[in-house]
């Protein structure tokens, strides 16, 4: 079953007289529990593309169908519900608040939720034994590593248990066995959790992690092995 279907979509950003055009009639089917790798030069389109799978941002023209929700059809607001149920979002830098511990920090988007103090405790304690964080609880970022850091961002995005994780560049920062872990738990989740994961990546060591890769020219997805000429 596909996790992901997105038919010629078309993403334009309006620039004074200028239009600019980084996704191209571009399609692509995702199979749920995939761990798909993005790869593509700077500017190439792929942050616009994860935002649009991930409901973040929405497309000029084409369909793009997630776990059967179409999304082009949903208003704003029925957007970011659906955005919150369905999605995890994985950040370069983290993104975590500083003056929160691990705990609270993860605990955030269950907030958005109508949820008990003590399961939002329990959901979240379990989001950071599942990335390997059971000792860190109470530690600030400050007081974790790089790769610590990641893995508390990465149970941020799984706590709401949402079936879709994107992550965009989730080991750009760290250093190589840092980032090995991180690449180690996104395949655990793909493989032994059911995740979809589409991640954005440079590094051609992480994409090798990943089930398959697809790299964005001009606009367009090509599956490397296959001929670009259009
Ligand atoms: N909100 C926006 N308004 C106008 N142009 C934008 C906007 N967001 C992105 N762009 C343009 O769209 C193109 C694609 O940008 P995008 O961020 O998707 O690239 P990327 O592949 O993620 O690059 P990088 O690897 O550097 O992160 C770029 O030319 C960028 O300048
Ligand atoms: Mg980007």
């Amino acid at each position: 079953m596909n996790h992901i279907v997105c038919q010629h979509l078309t993403k334009e950003f309006a620039k004074g007289a200028q239009t600019i055009r980084p996704l191209n009639n571009l399609s692509l089917e995702v199979p749920k529990g995939q761990f798909l790798a993005l790869m593509g030069p700077s500017g190439s389109g792929k942050t616009t593309l994860l935002n649009l799978i991930a409901g973040i941002d929405t497309p000029s023209s084409g369909s793009l169908v997630i776990g059967g929700q179409e999304l082009m059809g949903l208003n704003r607001g029925a957007l970011t519900r659906w955005r919150a149920a369905n999605v995890g979002y994985i950040f370069q830098l983290y993104h975590l608040i500083p003056t929160l511990d691990a705990l609270e920090n993860v605990e955030l988007p269950l907030m958005l939720q109508t949820m008990g103090r003590k399961e939002r405790r329990e959901r979240s304690m379990a989001a950071l034994d599942l990335v390997g964080l059971k000792e860190r609880y109470h530690h600030r970022p400050g007081e974790l590593s790089g790769g610590q850091e990641q893995r508390v961002a990465i149970a941020r995005a799984l706590v709401a248990n949402p079936e879709l994780l994107v992550a965009d560049e989730p080991t750009g920062d760290l250093d190589r066995e840092s980032a090995d872990a991180v690449l180690k738990l996104l395949n655990s989740l793909a493989h032994d959790h059911g995740k979809t994961i589409v991640m954005v990546t440079h590094d051609p060591k992480a994409a090798a992690a990943a089930d398959r890769t697809l790299h964005l020219e001009k606009g367009v997805l090509v599956e490397p092995g296959t001929s670009s000429a259009a």
